[in-house]
């Protein structure tokens, strides 16, 4: 054997070892738990074969409590770069198999730097995360570590897109990671997120709550917002981590993806006739409005299960990849509230962020009163809405469907706030409020003191409904561009965002707002 044959041996028995993670028996533990290995997990979510692995041979450089004699190579982490539909990503996957994929400083320094290198090179990160959080053999030199990667986030959030899938767990300060990245992942039943577990609930707040209760996929993207996608395994997860990636740019610089799209005859859809009951208190749901603009099965829903009286989710239009916001009347009346609010105006941030313009869709009856509301902030939470919509400057247009009241009238896109296109359909009704509430104020007296009050009443809401609950005041006044026949929705979107192509549209100087978080 040459030299050369005695050095390569060396170099692929140690690559050997590096792939061996925690040993046959580990990874066995893993599978036995439902759960892939992280070499398994990015040979899923990358093109077949474009993984290009750094730092396989990192080992950490402990020495308290025996770590001096168990150093494995690349300690807990995959790290490194590859494709998604030919796209350049970088991603980092914990390897629980090796100390619960736990974080020490080392493992750390593999992943700072596969985000300094998607900083520099304008690439998403993804990072797979599966571990028993700081490796405590380690203490501060970890800690550090993790907030050296919180820093990152940090400086990232904005320039590239960054996404978190949570695999296994993740507690403590690590769920501060997933939590600056734009968008989270979890699988069901496998994975977990909390601040503090379950014993430590228990011991401080006498509450008994399973981990999955308090932390699972399920609680997470119902309860608490944090996680933006819930998935029945891993599999299903990853492949959604590339769907995803599909509707958004590499960076802050690049525009969003638009694929080719041959324009069809008739882009008409008259099923759009028929969405709307004579009544206007009659509920119906706004996906298939959204349905009926978007290219067919293009509509990728985020927050699904979270604050459903708001619609928000990435469609394409004609192959332009933009991000949907829409009031669902079938859910609450599609009222406005806390979450609801802070859903719609994280996603509108996000967009704006990374050039992907925007449609709304509004039929609300105004902000939802109660003093759950108020004493829980909707003043400030509603501002945010306010807020994100009106300093963004990507590509903004309306689709008044039915009810747009009030103040929600104003923060739903409105003209005022910056939108480029506002349309209504003639079924819209725009005024201060609806015209039963309206009529009970202004007409009290005259009500009251009438011989029938209720047929007073009503004759006072006709009134009201004739003179405001109808679209043309606005568009006498130049608030609404255009009055459209709900079948061309989809053909005056096309055509607007199109025009739009072009949009320069400049914040005034300033090192950065303050949106009121
Ligand atoms: C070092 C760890 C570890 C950790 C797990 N391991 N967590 N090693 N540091 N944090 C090791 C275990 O010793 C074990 O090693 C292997 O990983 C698998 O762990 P198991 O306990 O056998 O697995 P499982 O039963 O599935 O339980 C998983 C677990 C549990 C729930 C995560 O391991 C656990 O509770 N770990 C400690 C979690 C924790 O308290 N972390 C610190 C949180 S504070 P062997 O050799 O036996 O296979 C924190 C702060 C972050 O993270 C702050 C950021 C600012």
């Amino acid at each position: 054997m040459s030299k050369m044959d005695d050095k390569l041996e060396i170099l692929r028995a140690k690559k050997a070892e590096a792939k061996q993670g925690g040993g046959a028996e580990r990874i066995e533990k893993q599978h036995a738990k439902g759960k892939l290995t992280a070499r398994e997990r990015i040979h899923f979510l990358l093109d077949e074969g474009s993984f290009e692995e750094l730092d396989m041979l990192k080992k950490h450089r402990a020495t308290d409590f025996g770590l001096d004699k168990k150093r494995p190579l690349g300690d807990g982490v995959v790290t490194g770069y590859g494709t998604i539909n030919n796209r350049p990503v970088y991603v980092y996957s914990q390897d629980f198999t090796v100390f619960g994929g736990s974080l020490s400083k080392a493992h750390a320094e593999k992943i700072c730097k596969i985000m300094d290198l998607a900083m520099k090179n304008g690439a998403p990160v993804i990072g797979l995360n599966d571990s028993g959080g700081a490796r405590i053999q380690e203490g501060v030199e970890s800690l550090g570590g993790y907030a050296d990667i919180f820093y990152r986030n940090t400086l990232a959030s904005g320039v590239i897109p960054q996404i978190s899938a949570i695999l296994g767990p993740c507690a403590g300060g690590a769920v501060y990671s997933p939590a600056i990245t734009d968008f989270v992942f979890m699988v069901e039943n496998s994975s977990y997120m909390f601040v503090t577990g379950p014993n430590v609930v228990k011991t401080v707040t006498h509450e008994e709550v399973s981990a999955q209760e308090l932390g699972g996929a399920f609680t997470h993207a119902s309860k608490s917002g944090v996680t933006h996608f819930t998935c029945e395994n891993e599999v299903v997860c990853l492949q959604h981590i590339r769907e995803l990636l599909g509707y958004i740019p590499q960076n802050c610089e690049d525009g969003a993806p638009l694929l080719p799209y041959d324009e069809k005859e008739d882009e008409t859809r008259p099923a759009l006739l028929e969405v709307l009951s004579d009544n206007p208190s009659q509920p119906y749901d706004m996906h298939e409005v959204i349905r009926e603009i978007a290219d067919e099965d293009s509509f990728l829903e985020v927050h699904k299960e979270y604050a459903q009286n708001m619609i928000v989710g990435f469609a394409r239009v004609g192959g332009r990849s933009i991000g949907i916001v829409a009031n669902q009347p079938f859910f609450l009346a599609g009222v406005l509230d806390i979450e609801s609010s802070r859903k719609a105006a994280r996603f509108i941030r996000f967009c704006d962020a990374f050039n992907v313009p925007l449609l709304t869709l509004v039929d609300v009856p105004g902000f939802l009163p109660g003093t759950d509301q108020e004493w829980g902030g909707i003043i400030s939470n509603g501002a945010k809405l306010l807020y994100a919509f009106s300093e963004a400057t990507v590509p903004k247009i309306t689709v008044i469907t039915r009810k747009a009241y009030g103040g929600a009238y104003d923060v739903m896109n409105s003209k005022h706030i910056g939108a480029d296109f506002n349309f209504a359909w003639p079924t819209a009704e725009i005024a201060v409020m609806g015209p039963k509430g309206a009529a009970e104020i202004i007409f009290r007296n005259e009500i009251a003191s009438a011989e029938d009050p209720e047929a007073k009443l009503q004759e006072k809401v006709d009134e009201y409904t004739e003179k405001f609950a109808h679209p043309y005041r606005a568009a006498a006044l130049g608030y609404i561009d255009e009055v459209i026949e709900p079948q061309n929705t989809r053909i005056k979107v096309m055509k607007a965002f199109k025009m739009l192509e072009q949009k320069v549209d400049n914040l005034p100087k300033k090192k950065h707002g303050n949106i009121p978080l």
